[in-house]
């Protein structure tokens, strides 16, 4: 079945997909065979990270796939251990050989560690600058974060990715992104199959016949909120794909921002303030 993909326009002018892969946790031929599945069933974004070790791979099933490379939006995220001015540019190029593609859509800060982020996005600035990137952003920057990059940046990150869900709806951060013309993206959106029997959603997901996971899926996009779900599995792969072709009425969308409860699954950012 065909579906529609939805793109958003990052800051800079460059299109990216609001839907993608994330990559975290799968490793050689299951990775390369999540990505294949991935552009096969429509997915065009696909998250990846120096830390994922498995840029290779990912960037295997991209030059293998029949979708041509300018259609696919390949985001990566410099390392925590490379982080600082000099040894970004180097880890930059170090995951451009790894993937073995022309050229990188978008690189992000993965973590806004405390010693060495500001000369880590100064680095992003000038690979930016040079042409080297089609976009430049951040992860993990709550707004503190935002703030005191506001002190140095000359150039707005065009994506923020966050831990964010109904379960963890930090309507602050969305409202600051929005104004900032910072495109959120939510990872973990799924919370890692946590919520999947919470019967609210379970109530939303039977009246318009998805899934749990379609419904917070959907939620996001219609907030305008990109989302990276993460899957090795085809049949999960294509279920989260399969959330074009309804809408979900105002009242459930409140409905659904009502469910936070502050809850992560990965680290807080706050603990590196
Ligand atoms: N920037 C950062 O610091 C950061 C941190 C964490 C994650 N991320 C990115 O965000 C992506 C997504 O986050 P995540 O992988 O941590 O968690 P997630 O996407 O919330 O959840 C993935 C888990 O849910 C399962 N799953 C997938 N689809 C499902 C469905 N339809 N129904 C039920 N279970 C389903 C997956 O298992 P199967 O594979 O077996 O389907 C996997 O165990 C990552 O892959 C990564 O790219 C970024």
């Amino acid at each position: 079945m065909q579906h529609q993909q939805l793109y958003t326009t990052l800051n800079n002018g460059i299109q990216m997909p609001l839907l993608g892969l994330g990559v975290y946790d799968m490793y050689q031929q299951e990775a390369e065979q999540a990505v294949s599945w991935a552009l096969e069933t429509g997915y065009r974004l696909i998250d990846t990270a120096a830390m994922y070790n498995n840029e290779t791979e990912i960037g295997n099933a991209i030059r293998q796939s029949l979708v041509q490379r300018s259609d696919i939006f390949v985001t990566t995220k410099v390392h925590n251990d490379d982080q600082g001015f000099d040894p970004t540019l180097r880890a930059f190029d170090k995951s451009l050989q790894n993937l073995r593609i022309d050229y990188i859509d978008l690189y992000l800060v993965h973590w806004p560690i405390r010693a060495t982020r500001k000369e880590t996005w100064l680095a992003l600035e000038k690979l930016y600058s040079e042409g080297r990137v089609k976009a430049i952003g951040v992860a993990n920057y709550l707004i503190p974060f935002l703030d005191e990059l506001q002190t140095y940046n000359s150039i707005v990150p065009a994506v923020n990715q966050v831990e964010l869900s109904p379960y963890l709806f930090d309507k602050d951060l969305v409202e600051v992104c929005q104004n900032r013309k910072i495109q959120l993206q939510a990872y973990t959106p799924l919370v890692r199959g946590l919520r999947m029997n919470d019967p609210k959603l379970l109530a939303i997901a039977t009246q318009y016949s998805k899934t749990p996971a379609q419904i917070i899926l959907r939620w996001a996009i219609q907030h305008g909120i990109s989302s990276i779900p993460k899957s090795a599995n085809l049949k999960r792969l294509q279920e989260n794909f399969n959330i074009f072709d309804f809408h979900i009425s105002p009242e459930n969308m409140s409905f659904l921002d009502g469910f936070n409860e502050n809850l992560r699954v990965v680290e807080d950012p706050m603990d590196l303030f």
